[in-house]
């Protein structure tokens, strides 16, 4: 085995720090079961094919949304717009009593007013990895808004976009 492949150890916090410097967006992940619906706020999202459209999330193994996707089969990303922050800790445990009447249905499912994008899936395939579950989606139905900005997570921390000119 070449040296090269003497592994480091990896503190879990260092880790969470440096790949905290990758920038994303910011969806919640929502689904319907007979106990009701339910929504988490998810980085961990991918677009992973165009054809057959595919899309990837990566569910904390402890998260109540895993085992509800485990039942449902079906979720939808909505991917929120930069007005959307307090839907972000609404949905990571942090409760806000002023967001009302939140959810609409779309094709059986409860997806966020005001989300710059959705997308509604099948999942197709679990994927056990470490404390981590990733879940592989088939996009049955799109829906997007060309005019909102995206809400940014980096470093800890929402922002939103400046854009280059
Ligand atoms: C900006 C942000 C991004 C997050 N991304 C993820 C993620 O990708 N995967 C995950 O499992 N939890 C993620 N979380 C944490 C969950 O939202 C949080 O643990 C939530 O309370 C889990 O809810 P549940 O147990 O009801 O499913 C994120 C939280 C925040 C604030």
């Amino acid at each position: 085995m070449p040296d090269t492949a003497i592994f480091e150890t990896i503190d879990p916090r260092t880790l969470r720090d440096c790949c905290g410097r990758f920038a994303t967006g910011v969806t919640v992940v929502t689904t319907r079961t007979p106990e009701g619906d339910h929504g988490t706020t998810v980085s961990a999202f991918m677009s992973v094919s165009l054809e057959p459209p595919l899309i990837s999330i990566s569910l904390d193994r402890r998260s109540k949304m895993l085992g509800k996707l485990r039942k449902s089969c079906r979720f939808a990303v909505n991917i929120l717009s930069q007005n959307m922050r307090s839907h972000a800790m609404h949905f990571a445990g942090r409760p806000d009593d002023t967001l009302t009447n939140l959810f609409q249905d779309r094709d059986g499912l409860p997806t966020l007013r005001g989300a710059a994008a959705i997308l509604v899936a099948d999942v197709v395939r679990h994927v056990e990895a470490g404390d981590h579950v990733i879940l592989l989606g088939h996009v049955r139905h799109l829906d997007r808004d060309p005019t909102a900005e995206p809400l940014l997570y980096h470093g800890g921390q929402f922002g939103s976009l400046a854009i280059h000119p």
